[in-house]
C-alpha cells in the first residue's frame, strides 16, 4: 500500500508518542484530524475512515502528525501515479479517489461555514468539476543550484526533481516543453515560467537562450484576451468556461444593468458580461491587469467598459449606488471595510467569487449582518488533487 513517503522531510509532522486513531473527516489545510489524548492532531495525506497508526509529538503545542502505518486503509484510499507524490509541494489529495476528494472539499466548506461563519447553509452545494489531471495551464518552475528543474517540496525551498513525464496536473504541452528544454539547455539557480494556450502555444518567462515573453495570449468563448506572462490568469483549461457560466448563471445579467466587477485583473469576467448589460466597471490595483483589460476590451469591440486602476477599498466610494457587483479577491477576502462600502451602494445581489474557504466564510458572516442572504453557492473545482477551493456564491439583498 502506498502510504506518506517515509523519506518526507516535515519534521514538524514527527512526534515521540504513536496511537491508532480513524480518520473522521478531513479539515481546512487538506488534513485529517485525529482525536489523541484529548486534543485534535492534523495529520496529511489522510482519508476519512482510514484506520492509521499516527505518530505525534507529546508537546501540545504541535498540532501535526504523521502516518506511520496504515492498519485498514479507507475503501476511497487509491494509490497515486506521480513518483513524488507527499514529497513535492504540488498536491495534496492524489491518494484520494476524485469523486471522494469533491466531497471532502464541500465538507470543508460546510464546516468553515459553521465555525468561522457561523452559520449553517441555508442551501444545496452545487459542484463543477471536470478531469481532475491534464488541466494546468501555467507552471512556475524551481532550479536548485545544481540546475535541478522542479517544484518545492512542501514546507521548504528544496526543489523536488520534476518526474521523467512530467507534472500529471499540467496541460501535456507543457511537459513536453520541459522535458525538451530539459535535455537542451542548463538552467540557472532560480526559476523559470511556462504558460501554454487552449490551442498548445508556449509563452515563457526565464528560459535561457529564449527571449521572454511580455504577454500570455488565451481565447475562451470567443474572447480574445491577454495578460503580462507573470500577472494572474485563471489556471484551470477545462472549467474557465463552466466558471464564467456560473458567474453569470447568479448574476442573470439583463440589458439595463450596470455591473461592478471588483478585483478584475484583466478584465475576464467584464468583458465576458459586457456584451449583455448597459455598463461594466471593474476595479483593478495591478496597473499592467488595467492595461491589459482596457487592450482586451478595445479588442473585443467592447465600448462599454470602463477599467480603473485603483484600491477596491477606496474605489468602492465613488461607485454608483444600485448596480450588480462581482467580487473575486485574492485569498485575503473583502474583509469590514469592503464589505461595509459594498453595503452603502445597496447593490440587489452581489456574486462572490472565492479561492479560500476561511476567508469566505467570515465575509459572508459580515454580509449577512449588512443585510444580504446567502442565494446559491457552487464549488468550482478548479485545483483538482489540491487542497485549494474556488467557489462561486450568491447574496441576494433581503
Ligand atoms: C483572484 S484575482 C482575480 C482576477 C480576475 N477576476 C480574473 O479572474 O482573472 C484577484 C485580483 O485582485 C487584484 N487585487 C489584489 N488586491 C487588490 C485591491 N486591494 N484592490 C483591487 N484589486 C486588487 C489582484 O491584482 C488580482 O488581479
Amino acid at each position: 500500500m502506498d502510504t506518506a513517503k517515509s523519506n518526507f522531510k516535515w519534521e514538524g509532522c514527527r512526534g515521540d508518542r504513536s496511537m491508532m486513531v480513524e480518520i473522521d473527516r478531513i479539515v481546512h489545510g487538506g488534513y485529517g484530524i485525529a482525536r489523541v489524548e484529548g486534543r485534535s492532531v492534523l495529520i496529511p495525506f489522510t482519508v476519512p475512515g482510514d484506520v492509521l497508526d499516527v505518530e505525534y509529538s507529546k508537546n501540545q503545542d504541535s498540532p501535526f502528525g504523521w502516518i506511520r502505518e496504515i492498519i485498514r486503509p479507507s475503501i476511497h484510499r487509491r494509490v497515486s501515479d506521480c513518483p513524488v507524490f507527499t514529497l513535492c509541494g504540488g498536491c495534496d489529495f492524489d491518494h484520494i479517489e476524485y469523486r471522494k476528494e469533491r466531497e471532502v472539499k464541500k465538507g470543508i466548506l460546510v464546516e468553515d461555514l459553521a465555525r468561522i461563519g457561523g452559520i449553517d447553509l441555508p442551501c444545496k452545494i452545487e459542484t463543477l468539476f471536470a478531469d481532475e489531471y491534464g488541466y494546468r495551464n501555467h507552471a512556475q518552475f524551481k532550479v536548485d543550484s545544481r540546475g535541478e528543474v522542479g517544484f518545492f517540496e512542501k514546507k521548504s525551498h528544496t526543489v523536488i526533481p520534476l518526474p521523467e513525464k512530467g507534472c500529471l496536473l499540467l496541460q501535456e504541452e507543457i511537459n513536453e516543453y520541459v522535458t525538451r528544454m530539459r535535455n537542451k539547455v542548463s538552467f540557472p539557480k532560480g526559476g523559470f515560467r511556462v504558460r501554454v494556450d487552449i490551442s498548445g502555444n508556449i509563452y515563457t518567462k526565464g528560459i535561457p537562450g529564449k527571449k521572454d515573453d511580455e504577454f500570455f495570449h488565451y481565447e475562451i468563448s470567443s474572447l480574445k484576451l491577454r495578460t503580462n506572462i507573470d500577472d494572474f490568469f485563471q489556471v484551470n483549461n477545462f472549467l474557465l468556461g463552466k466558471w464564467l457560466d456560473r458567474i453569470a448563471h447568479y448574476l442573470r445579467p439583463a440589458q439595463g444593468d450596470v455591473v461592478i466587477d471588483l478585483f478584475c485583473g484583466s478584465g475576464i469576467i467584464s468583458l465576458s458580461l459586457a456584451g449583455i448589460v448597459h455598463a461594466v466597471t471593474g476595479i483593478e490595483l495591478n496597473r499592467n491587469a488595467v492595461m491589459n483589460a482596457r487592450f482586451n476590451a478595445n479588442e473585443n469591440d467592447l465600448d462599454n467598459v470602463r477599467f480603473i486602476h485603483t484600491r477596491a477599498e477606496t474605489g468602492i466610494d465613488d461607485l454608483p449606488v444600485g448596480c450588480k457587483i462581482v467580487v473575486d479577491p485574492p485569498r485575503a477576502g473583502l474583509g469590514p471595510g469592503l464589505i461595509s462600502g459594498i453595503a452603502r451602494l445597496h447593490p440587489e445581489m452581489i456574486v462572490y467569487v472565492s479561492c479560500d474557504t476561511a476567508t469566505f466564510s467570515r465575509d459572508v458572516r459580515m454580509l449577512i449582518e449588512n443585510g444580504y442572504g446567502l442565494g446559491g453557492i457552487t464549488l468550482v473545482d478548479m485545483f483538482p488533487r489540491t487542497r485549494h477551493i474556488e467557489l462561486v456564491a450568491l447574496f441576494l439583498s433581503r
